[in-house]
């Protein structure tokens, strides 16, 4: 199948707060210079915002990591998981078509979606709320023919159920998923043949049934709601004071934070455009800084007559956060070294995209070590190429 970017693209793209501290978290698990390694979570994290990847998308996050928009959409492009156009507003639902499932009536299903959804897959129906697509297996042969709608596997499917499944979601109703049939799990049609003494101890449902009922977001998008779980690495004692431990940054502790870390009360960023580096008003934005922690160290308007030093020499600064840095005014390593605690803060704020990295990286105590003339370990494996494609 021929995968492009859609002809409909909207014009820009934004993480929703939350999922903008869970995409900065996503990034730290990776050391300087890899941060390309989040590509596939962060693009994930985008389609599960969005429903489909758009181009804004793939670019916003191409931006995150410091990447060329190209390698960025060969990824998005190369994984059938990510959906390059629209999907329905309810479900896109992903009949699996592989042998076992195909040998069980799968192309029977597929006849459902042409008759119900639209003749062909990665189409919307008529009123935008479902599309379709044939997917491999999905590792619930036993429970052949299946369909993944949303994050739920409905197995043991008919062609009758499949359509009654459909009119459903359409009435905003979310059927139960699993064995579709009567089956309880993946035993014998004709009921158990070992274990039968276990039988009346079973729940009413199996446990995948019974977890994705008790969640009960099959279909759910990610709205801007959802408070992540932050990456456990991360100490968020110091952010805000309120954070709960293992939560995002941006939740106080009087926010209504349910067990599941859904916080009711958190809305959207507004829609900002897709940045434009070259833009004077981002520089200006850059220049001048948006964080309001600490306090502004002095800057310059332009390197000195020696030229800039090469802050990728400091672990912790790629390319992009170089450029970034050189905006804000920052050229040389004794600038970096001379920054007080306070000053250091209002650089952390001031790091979009990388908030913190100044500190968690020891920026200070490095750029001492060069602007003195010496090496750190990292400034000589860049020396050596070993970081950055030289
Ligand atoms: S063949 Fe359909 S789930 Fe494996």
């Amino acid at each position: 199948m021929l995968r492009r970017l859609h002809h409909d693209q909207p014009e820009s793209f934004a993480f929703t707060p939350a999922n903008q501290a869970w995409a900065e978290a996503q990034i730290t698990k990776y050391p300087a210079g890899r941060q390309a390694s989040a590509i596939i979570p962060l693009l994930w994290r985008a389609q599960e915002q969005e429903g489909w990847l758009t181009r804004p998308a793939i670019e916003s996050v191409a931006d995150m990591l410091d990447m060329a928009y190209m390698r960025a959409l060969e990824v998005a492009s190369f994984y059938f998981m990510f959906q390059l156009q629209p999907v329905g507003s309810v479900a896109n639902i992903q009949i699996c078509g592989t042998t076992s499932c195909m040998i069980c009536g799968a192309e029977d299903l597929v006849a459902v979606c042409k008759d119900k959804i639209a003749a062909k897959p990665h189409t919307l129906s008529a009123d935008g709320k479902f599309s379709w697509e044939e997917v491999e297996c999905l590792g619930s042969c036993a429970n052949a023919p299946m369909a993944q709608i949303g994050k739920d596997y409905y197995e043991d499917l008919t062609t009758e159920r499949l359509a009654e499944i459909i009119d459903e979601l359409a009435a905003g109703k979310v059927p139960t998923p699993g064995p579709q049939n009567g089956r309880y799990a993946s035993e014998p049609k004709s009921g158990l043949t070992s274990l039968t003494e276990y039988s009346d101890d079973r729940l009413p449902q199996n446990a995948s049934v019974a977890l994705a009922t008790e969640i009960g977001d099959t279909v759910k998008r990610i709205d801007g709601n959802e408070v992540p779980l932050v990456t456990p690495w991360q100490d968020r004692s110091d952010k805000k004071g309120d954070a709960k431990p293992g939560r995002g940054p941006e939740v106080a502790a009087d926010h209504p934070v349910d067990d599941t870390g859904i916080d009711k009360r958190e809305a959207p960023v507004k829609n900002k455009a897709r940045p434009d580096t070259g833009a004077p008003a981002a520089d200006a934005e850059a220049a001048s800084g948006t964080g309001n922690s600490g306090e502004k160290p002095e800057t310059l308007d332009a390197p000195r007559d020696g030229g800039a030093d090469d802050l990728k020499m400091i672990k912790g600064v790629g390319p992009k956060l170089e450029k970034l840095l050189h905006k804000l005014g920052f050229f040389h390593f004794d600038q970096i070294a001379g920054w007080s605690a306070a000053e250091l803060a209002w650089v952390d704020d001031n790091l979009e995209g990388f908030k913190g990295r100044a500190t968690r990286d020891d920026w200070v105590g490095q750029a001492k070590v060069l602007a003195s003339g010496g090496e750190t370990e990292f400034a000589g494996r860049v020396k050596k190429g070993d970081v950055y494609d030289m």
